[in-house]
């Protein structure tokens, strides 16, 4: 219940966050594509250049939701007292003020970019883009439902109780649940080396789909007689086993791309951060202010 009630809360996050950001371009859809030079003239210039109440306003949001995202770094330490709430609903609202922050900081640039603080936005376009691979990365790497990873053990006590779980609960014999992993698995093309792996991994989850639509053929011939809810239990008990038997299989690459992904993730938001502070303090000097 808890699990629905966030997911919720997420889906109205994105909701929210994405339909101010599309109100925004749509509201300045003929400033935003005029020409720089012309702009200056322009009615709507005065609210909507970077430093005019509403372009201004983007990025104070913008660049409010890009320090916040940080306190997912201090949750994952356990600084200032973030101790509470699970770390993978903490990257869950990380991830969306990473997407909506660059959102709204595009927005307060009204694409003028130039200069010193233009390293900053790509930079954080860099990290933003990455994160979308880091968060793929992220999830091959098994965890618990709070979003620790897994030891190798903790994995392996793992799949044997979906194992035993499917032999004591629905009388699948041994025989059988070998044979459902090697359909869930698929034909086991095994990259080696970080590349081969991501690569396997991609191919992997991209024939998902069918996969599962024979495995559930195969378990819908099986047992023919058993209700709908028990196949599709039987199912995700088989396919939550493969993946985990897949995952801990190259669990060490997977493990060691994670790391130096972090090794490049990190210096480009710094960088970022850097620039970002930067920026303001040259701003606030030149005596640009908000509404306040
Ligand atoms: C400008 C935007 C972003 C910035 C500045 C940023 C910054 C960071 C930083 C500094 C970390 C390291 C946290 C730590 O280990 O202490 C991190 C981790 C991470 N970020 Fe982002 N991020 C951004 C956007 C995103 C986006 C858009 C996604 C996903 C779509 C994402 C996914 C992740 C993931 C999966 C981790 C690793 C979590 C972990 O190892 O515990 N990030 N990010």
């Amino acid at each position: 219940m808890k699990v629905r009630l966030f997911g919720a809360f997420m889906v109205v996050l994105y909701l929210a966050g994405l339909s101010a950001l599309a109100y925004g371009a749509w509201y300045g859809m003929d400033y935003y594509r005029m020409p720089t030079v012309e702009r200056p003239h322009a009615n709507q210039h005065e609210v909507l250049k970077p430093g005019g109440l509403i372009g201004h306003g983007f990025g104070m949001v913008g660049s409010s939701m890009i320090l916040l995202l940080f306190l997912y770094s201090a949750r994952k330490r356990g600084k200032f007292g973030l101790r509470f709430g699970r770390m993978n609903r903490w990257l869950d609202v990380h991830i969306w003020f990473g997407i909506m922050g660059p959102l709204f900081i595009t927005l307060h640039t009204a694409g003028k970019f130039g200069g010193i603080v233009s390293i900053s936005y790509w930079s954080m376009m860099a990290v933003m883009l990455s994160g979308f691979i880091g968060r793929y990365i992220y999830m091959q790497i098994p965890r618990d439902d709070s979003g620790h990873a897994l030891s190798l053990a903790e994995i392996e006590n793992t799949i044997d109780g979906l194992s035993n779980l499917l032999e004591r609960d629905y009388d699948v014999t041994p025989e059988v649940v070998q044979s459902l992993s090697r359909r869930a698995l698929g034909s086991g093309f095994e990259g080696t080396g970080a590349f081969g792996v991501i690569l396997a991994m991609l191919l992997f989850d991209l024939s998902r789909p069918f996969r599962n639509w024979r495995l559930r053929r195969y378990v819908r011939r099986l047992y023919p007689n058993i209700p709908s809810k028990a196949t599709a239990e039987i199912l995700q008990a088989a396919k939550s086993r493969a993946a985990l038997t897949r995952r801990r299989a190259v669990l060490k690459v997977i493990n060691s791309v994670f790391h130096y992904w972090h090794v490049i993730h990190k210096p480009f938001a710094i960088v970022m951060i850097v620039i970002m502070f930067v920026h303001i303090a040259v701003v606030t000097l030149m005596g640009y202010k908000w509404i306040f």
